[in-house]
């Protein structure tokens, strides 16, 4: 049975898709099975493994989009195996469209719409170790679906001003997904990401961030680097993209400090 792991924050640009892509690829690795949902109409977790729609001239022509996504299995025409798409060795993707953006909306009147993944995902449990889903920034019917689905839930901060603002809701939502559908929900854990150890701030705000949530944050810290934030462009993970970067190390450490937990 899989270990599901949802990466949820509400706040946006805190390192959601990029924890979600590469502490992916770190598990595929290790060899792994691993399945990663893209569940944010903005379809940047598509995008980062180069399964997406591309931005050069050519691909205005002839887009390249996945055939079928996750909105199809949301909307009960497709089942979640039916939309794999294997991207690399161990590592499989659930790709999502912008027709995701008016999901909320279309799902709102259907009975047991926060349950919708939960029951898609059963189909794949057996075929994974590891089934990660990247949130959208929002904590709208999309992030409710995720979180009824999940084992665990990671939450990426940045070590900036207001990095916790808004937490405190996240924690409420997580608190009362668990009491209606999802008993067995864990936090686990809160990662500080994009950290610069050199400002100030970030070291006064990740001491803030240690002090709120004790042993809840992780050990690992995933320092601001250049290559994690070109890697998207090229469609390539961290590991493919730079091993030698402290991107590769930071997630290589975070997926041991996982991999010891679980
Ligand atoms: N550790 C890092 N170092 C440098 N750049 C990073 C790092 N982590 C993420 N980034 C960059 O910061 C931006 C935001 O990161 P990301 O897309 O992972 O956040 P997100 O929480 O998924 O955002 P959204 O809420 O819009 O979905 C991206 O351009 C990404 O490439
Ligand atoms: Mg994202």
């Amino acid at each position: 049975m899989a270990t599901v792991i949802g990466v949820v924050n509400q706040k946006g640009g805190v390192g959601k898709t990029t924890t979600t892509v590469n502490l992916g690829a770190a598990l595929a690795k290790h060899g792994k099975r691993t399945l990663l949902i893209d569940i944010d109409a903005q379809s940047n977790l598509t995008t980062h493994l180069g399964l997406g729609p591309k931005e050069d001239a050519e691909a205005v022509e002839k887009p390249l989009i996945p055939e079928f996504t996750i909105y199809d299995v949301l909307k009960g025409n497709k089942e979640l195996k039916d939309v794999v798409i294997h991207r690399s060795d161990n590592l499989d993707v659930v790709p999502s469209s912008l027709f995701l953006s008016a999901a909320d909306l279309e799902l709102g009147g259907v009975v047991g719409r926060e349950l919708i993944l939960r029951r898609a995902l059963a189909s794949v449990m057996d075929s994974y170790d590891f089934v990660l889903i990247d949130c959208p920034p929002a904590l709208g019917l999309l992030s409710l679906n995720a979180l009824a689905a999940v084992n665990r839930v990671v939450i990426p901060v940045q070590s900036e001003y207001l990095a916790l603002h808004g937490v405190r809701q996240l924690l409420d939502t997580i608190d009362q997904v668990r009491g209606i559908y999802n008993p067995a929900l864990v936090v686990g854990g809160v990662l500080i990401c994009l950290h610069d150890n050199r400002k100030r701030l970030a070291r006064a705000v990740s001491d803030t961030i240690r002090a709120y949530f004790g042993d809840l944050v992780f050990d690992t810290v995933i320092r601001s680097n250049v290559a994690l934030a070109e890697a998207p462009a090229s469609g390539q993970t961290i590991f493919e993209y730079s091993l030698k970067s402290s991107g590769a190390e930071d997630y290589e450490a975070l997926v041991k400090e996982i991999l010891e937990d679980v």
